[in-house]
């Protein structure tokens, strides 16, 4: 393939861009800022994210993906031009892209993007289902008649589905994943504490904090900073794993429920191969402390935690081209003028 080609992990938390033969070129949260008066976005990624939850009333800084559906078109078209723009720099050689959206957006919603990579100056343009790149970067020979079950965990949504012979043979998405750890942290330090947290600070409690197989040597206690509801000021508080406990377990209980069901669902022979290769999880939203060992640990099956899991999706597709014309569902040609 040619290096110029680029794959973009269009998630509702992250952007990334992965390019042949460089990796990763672009890792940054999904956010745009623009201006409330005019409407006009003014910064991306990184530096849009700095400004959220600090903006005044002329600056919005706001996710235009959310819960894994596209809830702002021309803030995501401007945001995937910027990006596309970033990763990309020759005037001479036009690239071919692939994108991988959420699976949970329409084809209006997608058509947005699809312009938004052709008006970057993109060739050729294909749409990759997320499971399937997600199962390419985490190393998955996707073309064997050999079943595995992938489990992508991003900010808005959670996605299961089985691979066999480079297509997605069963699969259920739902709308809890990272972000749901974070609404209800916030939510259960608020109701029970009458103590206001910002994101950031939920965010670090489910990364430092939060684990789902808690053993009694394992319990952290972190200090937060917020703002205490009863004397109306800043003040610190701390939090322990087992605080945080309660409000994750209903959480994973759902994830682990959506597993069951697609495996309830799997013809017999890839069963068996399911049992054989394990589970594989993907997406940052994984990387929550020991989730593997509680669906292990409930399904009786081998999970793994794929080696940067919030990656997999990107690289997986940037590597699709490789498999064009290999792969049965999942991979599209979507540049406008080829017939779908
Ligand atoms: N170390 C971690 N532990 C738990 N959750 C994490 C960790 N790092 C990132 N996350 C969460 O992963 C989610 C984003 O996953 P990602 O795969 O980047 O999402 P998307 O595909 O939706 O852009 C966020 O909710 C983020 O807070
Ligand atoms: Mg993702």
């Amino acid at each position: 393939m040619a290096t110029n080609d680029i794959g973009i992990d269009l998630g509702t938390t992250k952007v990334m861009i992965y390019k042949e033969g460089e990796g990763v070129v672009v890792n940054e949260p999904s956010v745009v800022a623009y201006d409330a008066n005019t409407g006009k976005p003014f910064a991306f990624g990184e530096e849009a994210f700095l400004m959220v939850g600090k903006t005044h009333k002329n600056i919005v800084a706001e996710y235009p993906l959310n819960d894994g559906v596209i809830s702002n078109y021309s803030l995501t078209k401007e945001m995937v031009k910027y990006f596309i723009g970033k990763a990309y720099n020759s005037k001479v050689i036009k690239p071919k892209v692939c994108i991988c959206v959420p699976s949970a957006v329409t084809g209006i919603e997608e058509n947005a993007v699809v312009d938004a990579a052709v008006s970057s100056g993109a060739r050729q343009v294909f749409l990759i289902e997320e499971p399937i790149a997600a199962a390419i970067g985490a190393g998955i020979d996707v073309l064997r008649a050999n079943g595995n079950i992938i489990v992508d965990i991003g900010g808005g949504t959670t996605d299961v589905a089985v691979i066999s012979l480079g297509g997605i043979v069963c699969s259920k998405s739902i709308k809890i994943a990272g972000n749901t750890f974070d609404r209800e942290i916030a939510k259960a330090i608020k109701n029970r504490f009458n103590f206001v947290i910002g994101q950031r600070t939920v965010q670090n409690l489910k990364h430092e904090v939060a684990n789902c197989m808690p053993s009694e040597d394992e319990n952290v206690v972190y200090k937060i900073k917020g703002i205490n509801m009863l004397r109306g000021l800043p003040g610190t508080l701390e939090i322990s794993t087992q605080d945080i406990y309660p409000v994750i377990e209903p959480i994973i209980a759902e994830i682990l429920a959506a597993v069951k069901q697609v495996l309830e669902v799997t013809p017999p022979e890839l069963s068996g191969d399911i049992y054989e290769n394990g589970i594989m999880l993907t997406g940052a939203g994984a990387k929550i402390k020991n989730l593997d060992k509680y669906l292990e640990s409930h399904l009786n099956v081998k999970v793994a935690l794929a080696e940067e899991p919030e990656k997999c999706v990107a690289i997986g597709t940037g590597r699709s081209f490789e498999l064009e014309g290999k792969l049965e569902s999942g991979f599209r040609d979507v540049t406008p003028g080829f017939s779908r």
